[in-house]
């Protein structure tokens, strides 16, 4: 058994090194996880997603890296459109460098609409592997995320001119048992991002 100061023989395996370093370094060897927001177009996911961002890059020196639904698709997933099979193959490529990162000891946080359960749970498995998945459903509703259209996608899709848009003729399953559920029409950004930081201090992953 090794105690406080003594070295690491060479001939440790690697398990046996990363449970002396938690041990030595509790606050430092802490598993990473991944804050997966979900919700509608204009549910407020990014807005919500930046906010917790600047309160984690405060209290926190481990690295975040965020994949925001627009950003994944320039990038990442450039090419793939919204059928279902293409939306899925967005959320798992995400849930795929979710888990890379969570595997390095970060902190992954992704911002898609991901609309089908199987696609968030899959996701779940890929980073549970590695860390915590906390999955936050941006709970906006419809009418609310339409109102505001800041992109004006909203009024192109009930015109038509966009097909297979989420929450108008494009199906959107609720998630059943998120670790939270915030609608941003009921509090405002920054009580969400307080929420959002008060459940992973309580959690002691923040
Ligand atoms: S998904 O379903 O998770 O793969 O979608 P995501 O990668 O998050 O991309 C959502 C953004 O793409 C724009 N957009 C559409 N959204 C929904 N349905 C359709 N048909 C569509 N076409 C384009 C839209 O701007 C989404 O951005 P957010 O930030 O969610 O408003």
């Amino acid at each position: 058994r090794l105690h406080q100061g003594d070295t690491i023989p060479e001939w440790f395996t690697f398990p046996d090194v990363v449970k002396i370093l938690r041990e030595r370094h509790p606050a430092q060897a802490r598993q990473g996880f991944s804050l997966f927001f979900t919700g509608l177009s204009g549910s407020g996911k990014s807005t919500l997603a930046q906010a917790v961002l600047a309160r984690l890059l405060e209290t926190s020196s481990r690295p975040v890296t965020v994949l925001d639904g627009d950003e994944v698709r320039r990038h990442l997933s450039k090419g793939l459109g919204f059928s279902r099979e293409d939306r899925d193959a967005n959320i798992t490529r995400i849930g795929y460098v979710a888990s890379e990162v969570v595997r390095h000891g970060g902190i992954a946080i992704c911002a898609p609409i991901a609309p089908y359960a199987g696609a968030r749970a899959d996701a779940r498995q890929l980073v549970e592997t590695h860390g915590r998945f906390v999955e936050i459903h941006v709970s906006t509703p419809l009418e609310v995320c339409e109102a505001r259209d800041r992109k004006g996608l909203y009024a192109a899709a009930r015109a038509g001119k966009i097909k297979g848009f989420t929450g108008i003729d494009d199906p959107y399953e609720t998630p059943q048992s998120p670790e939270l559920r915030l609608d941003t029409s009921t509090m405002t950004v920054s009580e969400a991002a307080d929420r959002v930081v008060d459940w992973l201090r309580q959690e002691e992953l923040a």
